[in-house]
C-alpha cells in the first residue's frame, strides 16, 4: 500500500476551510490547518474530525498555528492573506499579501523541501512569482489556482443559457486572474459543438463578461469577503490531479 499523502493548508479562513472540508471528503490524504489566529485552525480541523463519522471520511485533521506538523506534506495549498472587500480590486492586496506568501513559503519549504505548493492568494499571478522566488523550487512545483475556477464560472454560465448540464460544456480561459482574463469562446464546447455555433454574439459577450467579472459579481453581493466554495474546489481538485499521478489530466494553472 501506498504511504498516507499528506496535504497542508497555510490560511484556515474561507478558502482554506473549506478546501480541508473537500480534502476530507474525498480523502485525499491527512491535513494539517495552519493559521496566524489562535484556535481558529485547531477548532476547524476539530470540527471537521468530528464531522468524519457522520460523512464516513477517515483522515487525520490537525489545526496548528505553528508549521511543526507540516513536515513531509505533499502538497501545500497557500491561502493566507487578506481577501478583497467590495471597492478592492486584487492588486489592492499585493504588498500585505506578497509579504505574508513570503514568510509562508519560507516556512513551509524548509520542511517540506518536495511538495508541490498550489498558490491561492491574490493577487494570484503576482503572488506565483513571490512564491517562486522565495521558495527557490523549480517552477513546476509552484502553481498557481485560479484557470480552473474561471473556467468553471464560464461552464456554469454557458450550461446555465444552453440549458444543459455543466458536465456537458467545457470552457477556456486563459490570461491572468484579473482584468487580462481572456474567455475564448471559440475554444468553449457544448457536447463537442463550439458554443459560437450555438449562442448568439451578444449572449457570448455578456458570459465573457460576467465570467471576467466572476469574483467581483461575488464580492458585491457577499460584501464581508469574496468567493470560497468553488475557489477552494478549484484547488482541491488540482490537489486531487497531482496526487493521483500519473492521471494526465490538462488544467490551466497559473505559473511565474
Ligand atoms: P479569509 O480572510 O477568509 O482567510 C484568510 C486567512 O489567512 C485568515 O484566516 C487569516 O488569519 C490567515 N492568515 C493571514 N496571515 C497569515 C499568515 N501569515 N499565516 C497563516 N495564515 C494567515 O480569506 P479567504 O476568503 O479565505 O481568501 C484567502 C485568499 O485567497 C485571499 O487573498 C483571496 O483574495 C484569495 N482568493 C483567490 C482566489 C483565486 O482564484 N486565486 C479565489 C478566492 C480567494
Ligand atoms: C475570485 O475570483 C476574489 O479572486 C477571487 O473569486
Amino acid at each position: 500500500m501506498s504511504a498516507r499523502k499528506k496535504i497542508t493548508v497555510v490560511g484556515a479562513g474561507n478558502v482554506g476551510a473549506t478546501a480541508a472540508h473537500w480534502l476530507a471528503a474525498k480523502e485525499l490524504g491527512d491535513v494539517v490547518l495552519v493559521d496566524i489566529v489562535e484556535g481558529v485552525p485547531q477548532g476547524k480541523a476539530l470540527d471537521l474530525a468530528q464531522a468524519a463519522p457522520i460523512e464516513g471520511y477517515d483522515v487525520a485533521l490537525v489545526g496548528a498555528n505553528n508549521y511543526d506538523g507540516t513536515e513531509n506534506s505533499d502538497v501545500v495549498i497557500i491561502t493566507a492573506g487578506l481577501a478583497r472587500k467590495p471597492g478592492m480590486s486584487r492588486d489592492d492586496l499585493l504588498k500585505t499579501n506578497a509579504d505574508i506568501v513570503g514568510k509562508v513559503c519560507d516556512e513551509v519549504v524548509r520542511r517540506s523541501p518536495n511538495a508541490i505548493l498550489i498558490i491561492v492568494s491574490n493577487p494570484l499571478d503576482a503572488m506565483c512569482q513571490v512564491a517562486l522566488k522565495r521558495s527557490g523550487l523549480p517552477k513546476h512545483r509552484v502553481i498557481g489556482m485560479a484557470g480552473v475556477l474561471d473556467s468553471a464560472r464560464m461552464r456554469c454560465f454557458l450550461a446555465e443559457a444552453l440549458n444543459v448540464s455543466v458536465e456537458n460544456v467545457t470552457a477556456f480561459v486563459l490570461g491572468g486572474h484579473g482584468d487580462t482574463m481572456v474567455p475564448l469562446p471559440r475554444y468553449s464546447t457544448c457536447a463537442g459543438i463550439p458554443i459560437t455555433e450555438l449562442l448568439p454574439k451578444d449572449q457570448i459577450d455578456a458570459i465573457v463578461k460576467r465570467t471576467a467579472g466572476g469574483g467581483a459579481e461575488i464580492v458585491s453581493l457577499l460584501k464581508t469577503g469574496s468567493a470560497y466554495y468553488a475557489p477552494s474546489a478549484a484547488a482541491v481538485e488540482m490537489t486531487e490531479a497531482i496526487l493521483k499521478d500519473p492521471v494526465r489530466r490538462i488544467w490551466k494553472v497559473s505559473m511565474a
